[in-house]
């Protein structure tokens, strides 16, 4: 065992209800990964030990926020919680009209439709998220990533990694006239939780204002976003999440959001905008999918959950000390030497697993390879963000991502400084004996979001 004589400050909370977890023998989570097909989304969490899967969904709600399931009013239409969600999703944001759905993704749909995006135009971010991109794939729209380039060098250190590349955008408004859509995704989940700019977002809404091009942010990570701009960027440093998040807000058009992640809830999303045509179009498709406009597809107890949510995400107490646990994982791994993706977003650090693996090559599943031995020696629960999830056929001949990430997403007011030095160690004795770690194969290909549902076969050498 490593020795680790870093200290974090002590959590802004303390623990009122506890959850048994317990790690089963190695032999039976090899079994259960072979059951699985080799894909850990097929593995029951009963039997994973530490679960950095995803920080979606997977937070501690505060005692206030279980309080407030209590008062859930599950009134068909106009409930109270939704009047409630409203307010504070319209006093964060400056928006005018509120959508409740319930998750992210179908918010993304609905902005899809009412966007009108089809087979004739195309839609740009900084990084699409892999749903974002299937949704708006699936409108049979092209869709095109423009985050800057050093975004693809895991060891450059920069401030605001997640930023657009406003110069690219401009050449591909005046290459393309079918752009529907521009979306900041804050932070760049699939860049690594890396943070966009004040100044970023200002200039991305300048170029679309001027074309006339719809500007939306997918907004999942937005107060984490708002905390780097408030240490990082000039001009903020004195001034409040909230304050930030609403000057973010009041660039775009509107957002969509997944309140799973910094809506600290375990299911809910929203969309907000200022258009009152986009709305009631929205508000129209509603009906059909999530429900009726003042619950989309949510309990009234839900609402009131992520209305509370939304407020305490923006406290700079728990901003801080949810900042300082994802430095404390990421350098310490740094510092043992292990190649982790620089610098360390908001919500996840990454592995760079062609540095972690270099004799596997993308064909063979590095960053999938990682994920299954962490699962399978140590009972720790990561997720691939390469070649299975972004790898593309184009004219028969298979395009592979540039970035081979294994994601440890770190849910929210979940794990302590004993659990994160446990992966720490973990990872470093891993690091040691990479080399006997083999590729994998898939023998099922399910296509669309493949990581979901694939199976695979370790390669015997
Ligand atoms: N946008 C971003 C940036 C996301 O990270 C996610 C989900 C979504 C949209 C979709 O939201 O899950 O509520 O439907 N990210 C999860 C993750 C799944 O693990 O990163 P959803």
């Amino acid at each position: 065992m490593t020795k680790l004589d870093r200290r974090l400050p002590p959590p802004p909370f303390k623990i009122k209800v506890v959850e048994p977890i317990k790690i089963i023998p190695q032999k039976e989570r090899k079994l259960s990964l072979e059951a699985a097909g080799y894909n850990i989304f097929n593995v029951a969490s009963e039997n994973v030990y530490i679960d950095l899967l995803t920080d979606s969904g997977t937070s501690a709600m505060s005692d206030f926020q279980w309080a407030g399931l209590l008062q859930g009013d599950e009134a068909y239409a106009q409930c109270k919680n939704f009047f409630h969600l409203e307010k504070v999703i319209k006093e964060i944001t400056g928006y005018k009209y509120v959508i409740p759905t319930h998750q992210g993704r179908s918010a993304e749909n609905l902005i899809c439709f009412a966007y009108n995006l089809n087979n004739a135009k195309m839609a740009v971010s900084n990084q699409f998220f892999d749903t974002t991109k299937a949704n708006i794939e699936t409108t049979g729209a092209k869709t095109l990533d423009l985050v800057i380039h050093e975004a693809y060098d895991t060891s450059l250190v920069l401030d605001f990694k997640g930023n657009l590349d406003t110069n690219a955008l401009k050449n591909t408004i005046e290459k393309y006239e079918n752009i529907a859509l521009i979306v900041l995704t804050i932070t760049n989940n699939t860049g690594g939780g890396q943070p966009v700019s004040m100044k970023n977002i200002a200039e991305v809404s300048k170029i679309a204002k001027s074309n006339n091009i719809p500007f939306i942010l997918d907004a999942a990570r937005f107060a984490e976003n708002a905390y780097f701009i408030k240490l990082r960027e000039k001009g903020y440093g004195e001034k409040t999440p909230r304050a930030i998040a609403r000057e973010m807000f009041s660039y775009a058009d509107g957002c969509m959001v997944s309140a799973k992640k910094d809506g600290l809830v375990n299911i809910g999303g929203f969309i907000a905008l200022n258009d009152e045509n986009m709305f009631n179009k929205i508000k129209e498709r509603m009906v059909i999918i999530e429900g009726f406009p003042t619950y989309g597809g949510l309990a009234g107890r839900d609402l009131e959950a992520m209305a509370r949510g939304l407020e305490e995400v923006l406290s700079e107490d728990y901003l801080e000390y949810r900042y300082n646990q994802l430095q404390y994982l990421g350098n310490s791994l740094a510092e043992f030497g292990i190649p982790v993706l620089q610098p360390i977003g908001g919500h996840s650090v990454n592995l760079d697993a062609l540095k972690f693996l270099p004799h596997i090559p993308q064909s063979q599943f590095p960053a999938w390879a990682l994920v299954n031995t962490l699962y399978e020696r140590y009972g720790i629960r990561a997720v691939e963000l390469g070649s299975v999830m972004f790898a593309r056929k184009e004219n028969n001949i298979w395009i592979y991502p540039k970035l081979e990430l294994v994601r440890l997403a770190i849910p929210r007011r979940v794990y302590s400084q004993e659990h994160l030095n446990y992966v720490i160690d973990s990872i470093v004795d891993l690091y040691q004996h990479g080399s006997e770690i083999s590729g994998y194969e898939i023998t099922y290909d399910p296509g669309v979001l493949r990581h979901f549902n694939a199976r695979f076969k370790p390669i015997v050498k």
